[in-house]
């Protein structure tokens, strides 16, 4: 376990925080930490910046990731990683397409050659909206209240998807599920970050099991071929205790 300090917490919107802390240690785009909040558990956390200080962005969803957003300078941060594979980062035009909280996981990829599609809910749940200068950003809201009315991968229908060398993806499985319906086929390259129920991180519980693969140690980055046909990709989720949960993806 290793025992780092917060150097500064950064509202980004109503229930999200960014966590700064200073931190020597290659990690590539993509990978990921078991982060342990004490009293609360151990939640799996990609990297929202790996410069010189490294981020995790934090949405408040549980009782431990709510904790976690609630920590101040000087709080110990508690982590084990980093785990899993990463990003295959190409040069040239990149796109990436976050949904919900899924653009976190993605912003350590972006350069100046890169455009985001950024999709939530609602215009107050869009995160790093403003991390991307307009002329590079399309914006869709469930609700219509910023940007394209309607889901990321409609809007990606309407985006020159050849004009870009590689397209990553990260967000709610049936948000994924639907962009790889409309990527598939297509020349360009394309890799998936998965989130999956994670309990060691390290490829023993099985509780992160994808149709035979585990995303905490061959994933969480998949490419698009490697989940063409994944029986359970966009069919089942595994909740905490271990029950399946079919997805109502249509
Ligand atoms: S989280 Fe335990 S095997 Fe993947």
């Amino acid at each position: 376990m290793i025992n780092l300090k917060i150097e500064e917490n950064v509202k980004e919107s109503q229930n999200v925080n960014t966590l700064y802390f200073n931190w020597d240690q290659d990690i590539r785009p993509g990978q990921f930490a078991m982060i342990w909040i004490p009293g609360y558990g151990e939640i799996p956390m990609s990297f929202s910046g790996l410069g010189r200080r490294k981020s995790i962005t934090v949405k408040a969803y549980g009782s431990a990731s709510r904790k976690l957003t609630e920590l101040k300078a000087g709080d110990d941060l508690f982590l084990r990683g980093p785990y899993g594979n990463g990003f295959d980062v190409r040069e040239g035009r990149k796109l990436l397409v976050g949904g919900g909280s899924g653009i976190v996981s993605l912003y350590p990829i972006a350069d100046q050659e890169t455009d985001a599609l950024i999709s939530a809910k609602t215009r107050d749940e869009l995160i790093f909206k403003d991390r991307f200068p307009e002329s590079r950003r399309f914006i869709a809201t469930d609700d219509g209240s910023d940007g394209f009315h309607g889901f990321a991968h409609e809007l990606l229908q309407r985006i020159n998807i050849d004009s870009y060398e590689a397209i990553y993806v990260c967000g709610p499985e049936q948000m994924m599920y639907k962009v790889l319906q409309v990527l598939k086929g297509r020349k360009v390259f394309v890799q998936f970050s998965l989130e999956r129920t994670m309990k060691c991180g390290i490829g023993i519980c099985d509780s992160c099991s994808l149709g035979g693969k585990q995303v905490c140690k061959e994933g969480p980055v998949f490419n698009i071929e490697e989940l063409i046909g994944n029986p359970e990709f966009g069919v089942y989720r595994t909740t905490y205790s271990g029950r399946r949960i079919r997805l109502n993806v249509k």
